[in-house]
């Protein structure tokens, strides 16, 4: 059989598994974004290459400097303001509503930052790693959003005058515990687990195929190449996720 069989197969399993499914439950990541213009994080062209993470992306780097952590968010919180939610992005918004439509349950776990799923018209929407367009005070509980705002900075709380931060999650912090733990109920119920466009590298996150796994539930990976999820998958599926997507929720 050649390999083009082979990944039509596939992709026909994985559209059948979708099509009678009831509970759904997504896990994305920077892969998703990609082709909307925004760089992944690792591999070639990837924003660890750029600057090391422990840098720009951990509460040492912005107790150490404050300013360089704040303005290195900025700049790609600006960038945010020129890009547009591609087919892969949409195609999960009518996933969605396919299923909503059929009463059934469907959740999106996102690692980025980026908002483009909400843009691209997803509803249910759960932000692990929290977004770029929103910053905390570093002391009290006060957030607010800000939009694509790029000014330099880190401000100063307007309620208790401590440094605002990104409301981003770093390296070395915790999830939002609410979040993670809904996150994880909907995947084990879930009867299809789809985990696109992650290096599934980054724990806690990157435990939810393994929780897919331990569950009842049929699981699908699509990503530019195989991952530590990989073996996990009952349908791998390897290309971009703009292509394959859209084919798989027609
Ligand atoms: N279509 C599908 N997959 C793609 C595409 C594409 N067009 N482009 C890249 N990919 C794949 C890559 O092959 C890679 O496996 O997406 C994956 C992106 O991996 P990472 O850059 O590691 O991104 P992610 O898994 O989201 O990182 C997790 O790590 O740095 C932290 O907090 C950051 O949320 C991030 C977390």
């Amino acid at each position: 059989m050649t390999d083009e069989n082979d990944f039509a197969q596939q992709l026909d399993r994985a559209r059948r598994a979708l099509s009678g499914a009831g509970r759904v439950a997504v896990l994305t990541g920077a892969g998703v974004s990609v082709e909307s213009g925004v760089p992944a994080y690792r591999g070639v062209g990837g924003i660890w290459q750029e600057v090391p993470m422990e840098e720009v992306a951990t509460p040492e780097a912005f107790a150490r400097d404050p300013k360089k952590v704040w303005d290195w968010h900025a700049e790609k919180r600006a960038r945010l303001g020129q890009v547009r939610p591609n087919a892969a992005h949409k195609a999960l918004a009518t996933l969605e509503r396919q299923i909503a439509n059929r009463g059934g349950r469907f959740l999106l776990a996102t690692q980025n930052i980026d908002g483009l799923h909400q843009i691209a018209g997803s509803w249910n929407v759960l932000e692990l790693h929290g977004s770029l367009v929103r910053i905390r005070c570093s002391g009290c509980r006060h957030k607010q959003s800000v939009g694509f705002d790029e000014s330099p900075g880190p401000p100063g709380c307007p309620e208790c005058g401590e440094p605002m931060r990104p409301d981003v999650v770093w390296f070395g912090e915790a999830l939002d515990e609410d979040i993670f733990r809904t996150a994880v109920r909907a995947v084990i119920s879930s009867e299809v687990f789809l985990t696109v466009g992650t290096s599934s590298l980054v724990y806690p996150a990157a435990g939810l195929v393994e929780a897919a796994a331990d569950g009842e539930a049929h699981i699908i990976e699509v990503n530019l190449e195989p991952t530590p999820a990989t073996p996990l998958a009952d349908v791998a599926l390897h290309g971009k996720a703009t292509e394959i997507l859209p084919e798989l929720v027609r």
